[in-house]
């Protein structure tokens, strides 16, 4: 199969197109390499990729319309999984349009080709950000998610939305996924594990927000793109072939649609993801206790019964086996010796 993914020199398109090249398949990535984070850390990662046969690349931008449509064009993929945005709740609030540009205007240039193209599916990140405001635990898909509480949360509520008109007026079956708090070896150095393990190592205070009384579900990133790569074989079927209703579907009445939570069902107090961190790295955290930071929501929990419904399978790495994991390609990574001490 022919898969066109963007984001592919970020943290997760790079899994998934790694397990994608790992089965036979052919991947080309489309990548801007911004400098949210660490640019070598994105250049390593298509490297990597690139030791693939089946692996091409280009590197520009989502708002280049013209770019985009010719790497699109050229791939002629079956499958489209749109992966690259400005990520992150907190850098939100302070450069707002690095959001509009990439979530919203490079959506929709992205929306435009594939209407032109007709992939047999189309697959899009959103994300758990978006139940926002919302307290009944756990979050299931079929919750209003009216009460985002930061740009970025709207950005890819957005998304939704303008995926969904895309899919009733041109008919892409197109699923979007909402991720929760995704974790692993290659993981982003703006996100609390990367964090918290250089501050550990270093001997650097690590911030814990709202006094450390925040919960997540922590998802490990292979068993992401395993569910990832199950949902590319479950496209959203047209209005006319819907014979065999699946309970709790969010298939729209009004187009080949569905949105679908991944998490590892499952809430880990966010002390506990530390003290996780210090017993694998043999040393002690400086905690440096903060009130609740804007914008930031104190727990979230996937149902994830629809993505097992449709696939047969759930994301359950227990997290201290996901961060054992990360930190073992942490020290290689940047060459630190383990201080067992
Ligand atoms: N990691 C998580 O916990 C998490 C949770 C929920 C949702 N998501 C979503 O999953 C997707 C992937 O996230 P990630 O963690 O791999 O993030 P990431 O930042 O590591 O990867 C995103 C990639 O997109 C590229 N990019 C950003 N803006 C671009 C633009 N305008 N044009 C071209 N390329 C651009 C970046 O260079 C980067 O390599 C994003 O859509 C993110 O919002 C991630």
């Amino acid at each position: 199969m022919r898969v066109f993914i963007t984001g592919t020199a970020g943290f997760i398109g790079f899994h998934l197109a790694r397990l994608l090249l790992e089965e036979g398949h052919v991947v080309h990535g489309y990548d801007g390499l911004t400098d949210y984070y660490d640019v070598n850390l994105k250049r390593r990662r298509h490297a990597i990729l690139s030791e693939y046969p089946g692996f091409t690349a280009t590197e520009a931008m989502l708002e280049d319309a013209p770019a985009l449509e010719s790497a699109v064009r050229a791939a002629q993929p079956e499958v489209i999984v749109h992966l690259a945005a400005q990520a992150g709740v907190r850098y939100s609030l302070e450069n707002p349009r690095a959001y509009i540009d990439a979530n919203l205007v490079g959506t929709a240039n992205l929306l435009e080709i594939a209407r032109a193209l007709q992939p047999r599916h189309l697959l899009m990140a959103s994300t758990s950000s978006v139940y926002g405001a919302n307290t009944d635990m756990p979050f299931v898909e079929s919750q209003k998610t009216d009460t985002p509480l930061t740009l970025y949360a709207a950005t890819k509520k957005a998304n939704e939305a303008m995926a969904h008109a895309y899919a009733h007026i041109h008919g892409v079956p197109t699923t979007m996924f909402r991720f929760f708090t995704v974790y692993g070896p290659w993981g982003r150095p703006d996100m609390a594990l990367f964090k918290f393990t250089k501050g550990i190592l270093e001997g650097t205070p690590i911030d814990i927000y709202n006094h450390g009384d925040m919960y997540r579900d922590f998802t490990y990133v292979a068993d992401l793109v395993r569910a990832i790569r199950l949902l590319i074989d479950v496209p959203p079927p047209p209005l006319d072939q819907r014979d065999q209703p699946i309970e709790g579907d969010t298939l729209s009445p009004a187009a080949p649609w569905r949105v679908v939570n991944i998490g590892n069902s499952n809430q880990v107090r966010l002390l506990d993801f530390i003290e996780a961190i210090e017993a694998e790295l043999g040393k002690k955290a400086i905690r440096n206790y903060l009130p609740m930071q804007t914008g930031d929501v104190p727990a979230t929990w996937a149902d994830c019964t629809l993505l097992l419904r449709l696939t047969g399978y759930r994301p359950q790495t227990p997290v201290h086996e996901g961060v054992i994991k990360f930190v073992q390609w942490y020290l290689e990574y940047f060459g630190v010796e383990r201080n067992r001490s």
